[in-house]
């Protein structure tokens, strides 16, 4: 019993010894790691400044170039309803003033009217500049609030109004836009005032769009059953009496 456990002993010994060894060669390995790690490290930092001053070398060219391509001017034309005007030009021109200096840009209003509606905005730049700030005008153009009208025909109002006027809450919560049923005008179509970005309107519209085609999915629904009652009627058929033979 006793031998046992001193045998047992002497092979913890060893392999405490082993450990011990393989601790060590682990050590050195991490430090030899280390060494290298750090010689890596050094030789990473020169080959970062080499490349930086590679880079910098490179952007003092690109620079260059850049002054080179300014000669090479491009233009665009960005149509701008009259309603957004205002709020391109901004107050005391402050925002047009903004959208040059931010992109270098030059953006001058043509005098002649493309159409009654809106006024071309011409942009002048690089090509990068020219599209950064076409960008921001379309921005300000799509989140400017304006005004539609539309019509709906009297028998599918009720159904774009929905229940307790869940439907029409939809639409304007689904559209961010403010929509108004116009006053009642018995039988003729009525008016709804859409009021929001151009964005928003454009989205409110396909909303009432899509509950006009269901509308008009459930008339054609309810004429088709008219018809068929008629039909059972003057055949003197039941329908629940018919029974289908090919089951
Ligand atoms: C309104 O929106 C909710 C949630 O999306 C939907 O469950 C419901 O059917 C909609 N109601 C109408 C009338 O469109």
């Amino acid at each position: 019993m006793y031998l046992n456990s001193l045998s047992s002993l002497g092979t913890r010994i060893k392999w405490t010894i082993v450990f011990n060894r393989l601790a060590q060669f682990q050590m050195e390995k991490l430090v030899k790691q280390v060494i290298t790690g750090i010689g890596i490290a050094v030789g990473v930092t020169a080959s970062c400044i080499a490349l930086y001053l590679l880079m910098r070398e490179e952007k003092d060219e690109s620079e260059i170039w850049n002054d080179v391509r300014t000669t090479r001017q491009t233009f665009v034309k960005v149509k701008v309803p009259k309603d957004s005007i205002g709020a391109v030009i901004g107050r005391g021109g402050e925002m047009i003033k903004d959208i040059q200096e931010k992109t270098n840009t030059k953006v001058k209003f043509e005098d002649l009217c493309d159409s009654e509606m809106a006024r071309n905005a011409v942009i002048r730049g690089t090509p990068e500049d020219v599209i950064e700030a076409e960008a921001l005008i379309r921005k300000i153009i799509l989140n400017q609030a304006s005004v539609d009208q539309i019509f709906i025909p009297f028998e599918a109002i009720g159904f774009v109004i929905g229940k307790n006027g869940e439907s029409i809450r939809n639409i304007t919560e689904g559209s961010g836009a403010k929509v108004t049923i116009g006053r009642n005008t018995g039988k003729g179509p009525r008016a709804v005032t859409i009021k929001g970005s151009s964005q928003q309107i454009a989205i409110a519209k396909s909303l009432i769009d899509e509950r006009l085609q269901m509308s008009e999915l459930r008339n054609q629904r309810s004429r088709l059953d008219t018809t068929v009652q008629d039909l059972e009627k003057a055949l003197g058929v039941d329908r629940n009496s018919i029974t289908d033979t090919s089951v």
